[in-house]
């Protein structure tokens, strides 16, 4: 079996759209993977009895619990090493991670991000893209960097904004898309018809209908 570990920070709608999807597309018979374990570095993360419910392994790394990045990604990666992932999923996961970590998982490690990278990098995406007043806004899903949200992107979800969005609105229909985006790159990365060679993203058979994805 191939072992994907998600980390997670909070809320977990991303994390339950994956159990969701891995279910209903039978990962287990069809790819031979399964979600393994899910790691929270906040005890409080609701997203944390999402994983209980659906019978998958938690584990706590609590980054208060560590003076410094160093030494909790060093614990971080103690526990996702412990069960051989194949892929590391940051599912909404809210820390910046060390070179350590970046490097050990390098090809192997992806995050969603709530903007169309490399726009809109860091927090309070939607607010900015509003403020910014752009008209096409969105979700990118990219193997992880030493940078801050960036990384080569694997593909990406786009939708319009409209003259009155709100960012509640805006934030409600990029989510949607997340959560068809991110089991999508899951999926293509088992099937191996994603993967990351020589700091590029290289895919087999999907054209650009598939690596953009569009609002209905
Ligand atoms: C999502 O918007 C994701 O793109 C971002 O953090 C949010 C997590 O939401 N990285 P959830 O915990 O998956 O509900």
């Amino acid at each position: 079996m191939k072992n994907i570990v998600c980390l997670i920070s909070g809320r977990g709608s991303n994390l339950e759209a994956i159990l969701a999807v891995q279910r209903s597309a039978r990962w287990g018979e069809r790819l031979g993977a399964r979600v393994a374990a899910v790691v929270a570095n906040r005890g409080d993360a609701p997203g944390l009895d999402i994983a209980r419910r659906h019978g998958v392994d938690t584990a706590v790394v609590a980054h208060r619990d560590y003076p410094d990045r160093a030494q909790f990604d060093a614990a971080l990666g103690v526990v996702i090493d412990r069960h051989e992932p194949a892929l590391v999923v940051l599912a909404g996961f809210l820390r910046v991670l060390t070179p350590l970590l970046v490097e050990r998982y390098q090809g192997r490690m992806i995050n969603i991000h709530p903007s169309l990278l490399p726009a809109f990098g860091g927090l309070d995406t939607h607010r900015r893209a509003l403020d910014e007043g752009v008209r096409v806004h969105g979700a990118t899903v990219h193997y992880v960097s030493g940078a801050l949200d960036a990384g080569p992107i694997i593909a990406q979800a786009a939708l319009a904004v409209a003259p009155d969005d709100t960012e509640q609105a805006l934030a409600a229909r990029v989510l949607a898309l997340e959560h068809v985006l991110l089991p999508r790159c899951i999926e293509w990365i088992l099937q191996g018809r994603v993967r990351l060679e020589g700091g590029r993203v290289h895919s087999t058979g999907l054209g650009a209908d598939q690596l953009l994805l569009r609002d209905a």
